[in-house]
């Protein structure tokens, strides 16, 4: 089992759901809650993000506003990257600018912890997500939603007897990752419900522990046994290395109509492909959509986030 750390403050860094302690997260919710998150101290902030992004990059850059930081503008596209500057030596230089927070998205698995080995000691670094590994922000504003949906206390096990199923491309999601290591730990059940091909095989060869999920190749039969959350996924086809793995046929893991749900509360950590693994009615039109809302708690969980950093 994932042993929790010394915490985020320790570490200054939040690569994954496991570097923030369960005290911390319950911390970090209280000052959502609160909804004051002005840092006195000034504070520079940088998004540095080698893939696209529309929700966590604009999220961490109105969270930065909302705490009175400067954000620093980064656009690979027009940067040096494109001159073939190495990211490392990209970390050299934004370490001598002085900046105290810097968020990092990478197309790589492990990269952002690796780039995180060169930040100055001073500077936070967030991972913004990284490859297949993990996207921790995104992991705890969806256990914040969850909890604010179903009107719980944050505390240890607050998630036990809520049934959660994620389902899609399990294989290649950080976002599935973030979220099994998180809501296990805070005592939910959980069900991954995916075609074969699309979960990871070594899951709990790796990590000596399969985290308590049970599994599901028939998303109709796992919404009749009642779930109270379904977290949906997109097919991630830029990170899907063997291509041949998508034959299955993709309308038997999607919805498209809140009738399918049998009351479960809909999720998905966008972008959402219209009429592939989710219509656009029930994402943006249904009261058992929870997607606005994910949205929504993504800036407050951020910006908690760079508060609690500096409280
Ligand atoms: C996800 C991501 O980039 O990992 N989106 C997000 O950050 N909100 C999910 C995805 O790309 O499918």
């Amino acid at each position: 089992m994932i042993s929790n750390t010394q915490g985020l403050k320790h570490n200054r860094k939040l690569i994954s759901v496991n570097d923030v302690a369960i005290k911390e997260i319950i911390d970090i919710f209280g000052i959502a809650d609160a909804g004051d998150f002005k840092v006195t101290s000034k504070k520079c902030f940088l998004n540095l993000f080698f893939e696209n992004s529309t929700r966590t990059k604009l999220s961490f850059e109105r969270a930065a506003l909302n705490c009175g930081f400067d954000v620093l503008d980064f656009n690979v596209q027009s940067s040096s990257i494109l001159k073939d500057e190495t990211h490392i030596n990209t970390i050299r230089t934004i370490n001598s600018l002085g900046v105290d927070t810097l968020t990092i998205r990478a197309q790589k698995s492990g990269e952002t912890s690796l780039l995180s080995s060169f930040v100055n000691r001073g500077t936070f670094v967030l991972n913004a997500g990284d490859g297949t590994n993990e996207h921790p922000s995104q992991g705890l504003l969806d256990l914040y939603t969850i909890i604010k949906q179903f009107d719980i206390d944050a505390k240890p096990m607050c998630l036990a007897g809520l049934k959660i199923g994620i389902m899609g491309d399990i294989l290649h999601s950080r976002v599935a990752r973030s979220n099994i290591f998180l809501l296990s730990k805070f005592g939910a059940e959980i069900t991954l419900i995916c075609p074969q091909s699309f979960l990871p095989l070594n899951f709990a060869n790796y990590y000596n522990t399969n985290f308590g999920c049970k599994i599901s190749h028939n998303l109709k039969s796992s919404l009749k046994n009642k779930l109270d959350v379904l977290m949906v996924l997109r097919i991630q086809k830029e990170r899907v290395e063997n291509k041949s793995i998508i034959s299955f046929p993709i309308s038997q893991f999607s919805v498209s109509d809140e009738s399918q749900l049998n009351g479960a509360y809909v999720m998905h950590p966008g972008p959402i492909n219209d009429g592939v693994e989710i219509s656009n009615e029930l994402a943006y039109k249904s009261r058992f959509s929870l997607i606005s809302k994910q949205v929504e708690d993504g800036v407050k969980i951020r910006s908690a986030i760079l508060k609690f950093l500096y409280s």
